[in-house]
């Protein structure tokens, strides 16, 4: 067998720049930041970051609309602060993994200036233009992934422009050569500049069916969901020629050394899901895997979905896990304090590459947003939804603003970030940090945690059960999602040896049987 990669091995750590460390003192986080929590997060223990844009924008999407792919946005640097951070991750073996957002530009990118300028213009076709439906409205019934039309009127030229998102966010033409050419050019800048791998934004969008058929309409959508969800996005995204487009960038990948990796943005079920793995595994080596975020917190439900998707894989296919980013509410939001406890034992013991979201391994939770301080786009134009909660400044020390920023921050601290901090949970022998950080140590020291095959072992009321098997070695996961003790009986619970327990308590001697807490969990060495 090859040895695993890299990214078969480490762990993933996103940071959303806008958030993690000022220190310019304007409220927003930045390059130099990063450079300075370096240490940080090797101490923690994690082996890659991806940064989420940092390319020069209006921030309209807060970087998701970008006006130059080449380029730092000066709010968070310059290019010689990319390389230094790049040097600098590199010194200590962490890996760099850039956001690639090739669905679209910002509307000032100068592409759709000139796209825009008229329908002669040779950029015209790099964008999705369309004459006006026949009652004279938008060419079809496609709605923006933030509510409302995903057409824009441009009086001008007197046709509609595409966009998945914001108008602000104008959706590339990938069918046109040239557009490829050019976004091929921007992968090639960055692997020059020594970066890692991309995470490549809604990479399932990128081709939308060539006849603009209109979208079915969703029979299941009720009021107070998504607008989006009308409709069945059967002609706008997910089409059958996007895997062309991905074996290239694959292939583009491969032609530079040091393993770097591609990474997809991906909300599909499983078995539409693992396409993206490509034909002969040409495709992107991590399709991520949001299943743990949709799925009710539930043993049963959780052992179904690792189940189908173990067994979707396809062969060669390198697995992984998430249980958040900067679009969905946290995960502590999401099923509780203790729970999200058991939740990382599970993201850091299940087979695959983890990744982890920045301030998850304190436990954070979604901070409530006043009205006012709602900046989100997306909040603003669907009412009831939004990211910015998940989206906060992550708290280092007591001090007022954390010490996040000098400034006014962007996005207000959570209420209780004076406790809930770096400074205070690192020396807290039980807090969620000290578990990520042993969590993250194990699988460092316990080769059946990485290598090992997943074998299921039990749902035994609330408790989830499995094995991680490698040769000489045998790990056993239980995991309680009730709040009730529950005794494990039988041959994996017995005369193990306690690695670990989210309670961060526990004796090595294991008895018989084995006795789990209400919410907790615990893996064994056998
Ligand atoms: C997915 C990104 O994760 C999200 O934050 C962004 O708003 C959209 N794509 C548009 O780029």
């Amino acid at each position: 067998m090859e040895p695993l990669k890299w990214w078969q091995t480490g762990v993933v750590y996103q940071i959303y720049p806008r958030s993690f460390q000022d220190t310019d003192g304007d409220g927003v986080g930045d390059l130099e930041g990063i450079i300075r929590r370096l240490d940080y997060l090797v101490w923690l223990g994690v082996d890659a970051l991806w940064l989420s844009p940092i390319y020069p924008s209006p921030m309209a999407d807060f970087g998701y609309d970008i006006s130059d792919f080449t380029g730092i946005d000066p709010l968070f640097g310059a290019l010689d602060s990319f390389d230094h951070l790049i040097a600098a991750a590199h010194a200590r073996g962490l890996r760099v993994i850039l956001d690639f957002v090739p669905n679209h530009t910002s509307d000032r990118h100068p592409w759709f200036l000139e796209s825009r300028s008229g329908r002669h213009n040779p950029k015209r076709d790099w964008y999705l233009w369309r004459d006006p439906g026949p009652g004279g409205g938008p060419p079809n019934n496609w709605r923006s992934r933030f509510g409302g039309n995903a057409w824009t009127y441009d009086r001008v030229s007197g046709q509609y422009y595409c966009h998945s998102f914001l108008p602000e966010q104008p959706d590339l033409n990938w069918r046109n050569r040239e557009v490829r050419g050019a976004m091929y050019r921007v992968l090639r800048f960055w692997l020059d500049r020594g970066v890692d791998g991309f995470r490549v934004d809604v990479i399932s969008s990128l081709i939308k069916d060539d006849h603009f058929r209109d979208n079915p309409i969703n029979p299941g959508w009720q009021p107070g969901q998504r607008d989006v969800h009308r409709l069945i996005q059967l002609y706008s995204a997910d089409r059958p020629e996007v895997h062309d487009i991905i074996t290239e960038m694959r292939a583009l990948l491969e032609t530079y050394p040091g393993d770097r990796v591609l990474i997809g943005e991906i909300y599909l079920p499983i078995e539409r899901l693992v396409a993206y793995y490509g034909a002969d595994l040409k495709g992107v080596h991590l399709p991520f895997n949001f299943q743990l975020i949709g799925v009710d917190w539930d043993p049963i439900g959780i052992a179904r979905i690792i189940r189908e998707y173990e067994s979707a894989l396809p062969e060669g296919g390198w697995p992984n896990w998430v249980l958040g980013n900067h679009d969905q509410p946290r995960i502590a939001t999401r099923v509780g304090p203790a729970q999200a406890r058991v939740a990382a034992m599970l993201l850091l013991t299940l087979r695959g590459t983890p990744t982890l979201y920045y301030g998850d391994e304190l436990g954070m939770e979604d901070v409530p947003i006043p009205p006012e301080r709602i900046r989100d786009p997306w909040a603003l134009r669907e009412p009831g939804f939004g990211r910015d909660g998940a989206r906060t400044p992550m708290p280092w020390d007591p001090s007022p603003n954390g010490g996040f920023t000098t400034g006014q921050p962007w996005l207000p601290l959570a209420a209780d970030h004076a406790v809930r901090c770096v400074k205070r949970l690192a020396s807290e022998p039980r807090s969620t940090l000290s578990l990520y950080r042993q969590l993250l140590a194990l699988r460092r020291a316990h080769p059946a945690l990485v290598h090992g095959r997943y074998v299921p072992l039990e749902v035994k009321g609330r408790v989830l059960a499995y094995m991680r098997q490698s040769e000489g070695e045998r790990a056993v996961v239980a995991l309680n999602f009730g709040p009730e003790p529950v005794a494990m009986e039988g041959a994996p619970f017995a005369n193990g040896r306690v690695l670990l327990s989210t309670e961060l308590n526990r004796e090595p001697k294991s008895a018989s049987p084995l006795i789990l807490g209400g919410n907790e969990g615990v893996i064994l060495i056998t």
